[in-house]
């Protein structure tokens, strides 16, 4: 049975644009792996990486208090949530040229040495392997293809090299692009973003 991990991190909830691209591609990957086990998590609750959890971490378990436990238990979580997942949508809003400051918290917690990636002679290596990664990705202007606001889009190579390092090379971003251009380009942008989940999912599910 596939296990598909969706994640959120959006400020604007049921009217976030990444979010209805990334339940587009979830639903669509619930056609293709009927019976799928879908888990998800927002990520406007993760707390930002502090000295506290820094400090819990590098605690010995036994030692910890109960404030401790419970940082490292919430990050644990999520941990265990990528390494179920062969499957993982992320929703990745462009907010200031970037990802909102609570999907990088999210990925402040997987990232942990030693389980999701470790250093070896060679270099680091990412321990998340074999899993494919969708990312709806919404901006207001226009950045993919080499679209005039390019230079400005430190979402998608952050998020590739991120994700990269932790072992997620097999990485597919739909754009939902010109949200902020006009009511026009904010729905042509979303049309686009859909019509590609359809093409890239649809044969997808015909496999099924
Ligand atoms: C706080 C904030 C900062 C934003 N910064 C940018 C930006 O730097 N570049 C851009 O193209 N759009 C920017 N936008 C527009 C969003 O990327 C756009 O509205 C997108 O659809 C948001 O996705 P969401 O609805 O899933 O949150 C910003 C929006 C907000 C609310």
């Amino acid at each position: 049975m596939s296990d598909i991990l969706l994640v959120t991190s959006s400020i604007f909830g049921e009217n976030s644009k990444s979010s209805a691209v990334a339940h587009d591609i979830l639903e669509r990957l619930e056609t293709a792996k009927p019976g799928a086990h879908v888990t998800a998590r927002e990520t406007n609750t993760i707390p930002h990486f502090s000295g506290e959890f820094l400090g819990a971490l590098t605690t010995p378990p036994d030692k910890r208090d109960a404030a401790q436990h419970n940082m490292v238990a919430n990050a644990d979580a999520m941990i265990a949530e990528v390494e179920a997942a062969d499957t993982i949508v992320i929703a990745a809003p462009m907010y200031n040229f970037t990802i909102p400051s609570t999907l990088k918290a999210w990925l402040d917690h997987i990232a942990r040495a030693g389980r999701t990636f470790r250093y070896t002679e060679k270099g680091p290596e990412g321990l998340l392997k074999g899993k494919k990664v969708y990312v709806a990705a919404s901006r207001g202007g226009l950045y993919a293809n080499g679209g005039p606001a390019a230079p400005m889009d430190f979402q998608e190579p952050y998020l590739r090299a991120m994700l990269g390092f932790l072992g997620l090379n097999d990485v597919t971003f739909l754009y939902a692009e010109g949200q902020s251009i006009s009511p026009d380009a904010a729905a042509e942008g979303m049309r686009k973003a859909r019509a590609a989940v359809a093409t890239l999912l649809t044969p997808l599910a015909a496999a099924a």
